[in-house]
């Protein structure tokens, strides 16, 4: 099939998200300048540089994550294993702005070490973030759409002991969450390696 954008898709469900998929989850931390903290799930998330390493997350319409990284100028960004699925999801409520995702869900947290937004401290891994830029995306029109995206470079990276394996992160020990379309999600369990023309 093919659809024009225009036209519809007809379908019972945006396909969209699906297609665009696995997509990893930035599990974003923040604090407002009075000092609450806020925790929530982002899948419009990725590294978009290695170096320096930068991440980017994209809030559809305004949430709290938002209004904090713009007071603040900064997150982290905490990576969804298997164990902490249920957590992640508990922390998507949409609480009143200065509510604690993290009282909400009983999720632990930790302090960061550059930043001042706490961390989870469960996670496998945790990136402390500054913000570079913040953008409301405008559409091929120039009109603004409902997408802000915040990027951030990455100041501080926590590992968990427990998923290093020789000196290398290890997937099969961490288990990676990825939100999918729908409401489905899947873990990272297959993991093979693919040579590149010219590697040895
Ligand atoms: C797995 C998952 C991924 C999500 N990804 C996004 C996203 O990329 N952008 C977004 O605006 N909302 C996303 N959401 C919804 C937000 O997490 C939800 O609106 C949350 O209440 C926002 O919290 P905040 O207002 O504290 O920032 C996602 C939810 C889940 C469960």
């Amino acid at each position: 099939m093919f659809y024009r954008l225009e036209d519809g898709h007809g379908l019972p469900h945006d396909p969209f998200k699906a297609i665009v998929a696995p997509r990893p989850i930035g599990w974003i931390s923040s604090v407002a300048h009075d000092g609450s903290v806020n925790l929530a799930p982002y899948s419009f998330f990725n590294a978009v540089s290695g170096k320096p390493p930068i991440v980017m997350f994209s809030s559809e319409l305004r949430k709290d994550t938002l209004a904090n990284v713009e007071e603040t100028r900064e997150f982290a960004c905490n990576f969804v294993g298997e164990p902490l699925l249920k957590e992640m999801s508990a922390s998507s409520a949409s609480l009143p702005r200065g509510d604690s995702e993290f009282d909400f869900a009983h999720i632990e947290q930790a302090a960061c070490h550059e930043i001042k937004a706490p961390r989870v401290k469960a996670a496998y891994a945790c990136l402390e973030c500054k913000v570079i830029k913040i953008m409301n995306l405008k559409d091929i029109n120039d009109e603004p759409t409902n997408a802000w995206t915040v990027f951030g470079q990455v100041v501080g990276v926590h590992i968990a002991e427990e998923v290093m394996t020789d000196g290398r992160f290890d997937l099969e020990k961490a288990k990676p969450a990825a939100r999918l379309g729908y409401k489905d999600y899947a873990v990272v369990r297959d993991i093979f390696e693919l040579k590149r023309p010219g590697q040895a």
